[in-house]
């Protein structure tokens, strides 16, 4: 018995594995064009048009003209587009080794899990006006000094927290360090430069709240904003759970204002809780102390049509999409994402990753990382350190 037993209940496990991951995504492309009926029916349709082609609130010259004012996307640098380009080989990547950096979670250390196609790691992002600034550690240290900085969100903020953790390390490999984690707040202090950065893990921004009929996703409620009030930088990111179903929702119903409900559309649910994160901003930010960014959308590669292969996912993509535009466009919760953020009155950075991230197909950790095939969160080295760079890059004005 023993082997063979044990071989068809593995079997069994991944047929279970599969139907799951194949139902969430079919969930999700429904509740997608569910939402974006109600957006394009119920909402102010010449702000989603025109954020579709992206128009509203870029750069800092859109800032005080009406709609959209709060959004930037951190162009600086000589009106350059940051976000639009290419990317090409470059051989000093990556940034740092994978070796020498003490904070990469097991889930994100690729080369640990023995991934051996190395050319992910040579790509950088070239936007098509300008050169990308090179990421200078000590610099930002010089320039975050007495500051706090906090990421925000789920796994994706915790992979860009990581990231910059790395490269700063790198930069100042001899710094002193305090790791602290605890909870939901991690923190790692650059004792010599007396700057912190930190990471609150929140999914949805938004609370959850035990009550009497169960776990209720409260929209309208952000009590984890008290934590985030003294910082001086906060970067934040939400939507990966939003779509998340079955054992993977961690509540059981949804509060809207006064309505309790099992369900409901989640773009739609999307748009309410980042609402609410939005009235935070407006009411708790101080622009002169605080600079606030949001991570956009980092996009999942589970459907190889998509970037038009065969393949279910992103197991064995060793190279990015070639040009400078993905296939499917915008995905639908950037929309609603880019919606939100026209209506905040306090200036955010949208840092517009969404689409630099579409291209990177061959950037996930697949079968390298601890579970399945992980097409969701991005390698470290990797990816991230482009996040950061495009952060670092709204520093230098
Ligand atoms: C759409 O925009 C108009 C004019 O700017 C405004 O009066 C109206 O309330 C908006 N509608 C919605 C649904 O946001
Ligand atoms: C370190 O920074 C904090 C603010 O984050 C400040 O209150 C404190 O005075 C600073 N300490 C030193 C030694 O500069």
């Amino acid at each position: 018995m023993g082997f063979g037993y044990r071989s068809k209940i593995f079997l069994l496990l991944a047929q279970v594995l599969l139907l799951v991951v194949v139902t969430l995504a079919k969930t999700e492309v429904q509740s997608l064009s569910t939402y974006s009926k109600i957006i394009s029916s119920s909402s102010n349709s010449s702000v989603s048009s025109s954020l579709r082609g992206r128009k509203v609130g870029r750069g800092v010259g859109a800032r005080g003209r009406g709609r959209g004012r709060g959004i930037g996307r951190g162009r600086g640098l000589l009106g350059c587009d940051l976000y639009k380009g290419r990317w090409v080989v470059d051989t000093s990547y990556p940034l740092y080794a994978a070796s020498s950096c003490p904070f990469i979670d097991s889930e994100f250390d690729c080369l640990k899990h023995g991934r051996s196609d190395t050319q992910y790691l040579k790509y950088a992002w070239k936007p098509d006006t300008c050169n990308l600034p090179r990421f200078d550690g000590l610099d930002l240290l010089n320039k975050w000094r007495g500051k706090k900085v906090m990421f925000v969100g789920d796994s994706l903020s915790l992979n860009q927290w990581e990231s910059l953790a790395c490269l700063l390390h790198a930069s100042v490999p001899d710094a002193k360090t305090t790791f602290l984690h605890r909870d939901i707040l991690t923190s790692l202090a650059f004792q010599d430069y007396n700057a912190t950065i930190y990471l609150y893990r929140t999914p949805y921004l938004v609370d959850i709240v035990k009550q009497s009929i169960g776990r209720v996703l409260r929209l309208d409620s952000i009590n984890g904003g008290d934590t985030w009030k003294d910082m001086d930088v906060l970067v934040f990111n939400s939507w990966h759970w939003w779509t998340h179903t079955g054992n993977m929702q961690p509540f059981d119903y949804i509060q809207d204002g006064s309505t309790i409900s099992k369900d409901m559309d989640r773009l739609a649910a999307y748009y309410k809780g980042m609402s609410t994160w939005g009235k935070w901003v407006d009411l708790n930010v101080n622009p002169s102390k605080t600079k606030v960014f949001f991570q956009g959308i980092s996009p999942t590669h589970y459907m190889g049509k998509e970037w038009g292969s065969s393949s279910r996912n992103c197991y064995g993509e060793l190279q990015p999409v070639e040009g400078s535009s993905y296939p499917t466009g915008l995905p639908e919760a950037q929309v609603v994402l880019n919606k939100v953020l026209s209506s905040i009155k306090k200036p955010v950075t949208l840092l517009d990753v969404t689409t630099l991230s579409q291209l990177r197909k061959d950037a996930h950790p697949s079968t390298y990382g601890d579970t399945g095939v992980d097409c969701s969160h991005w390698c470290v080295p990797g990816l991230p350190d482009t996040w950061n760079q495009l952060m670092y890059a709204s520093f230098l004005n």
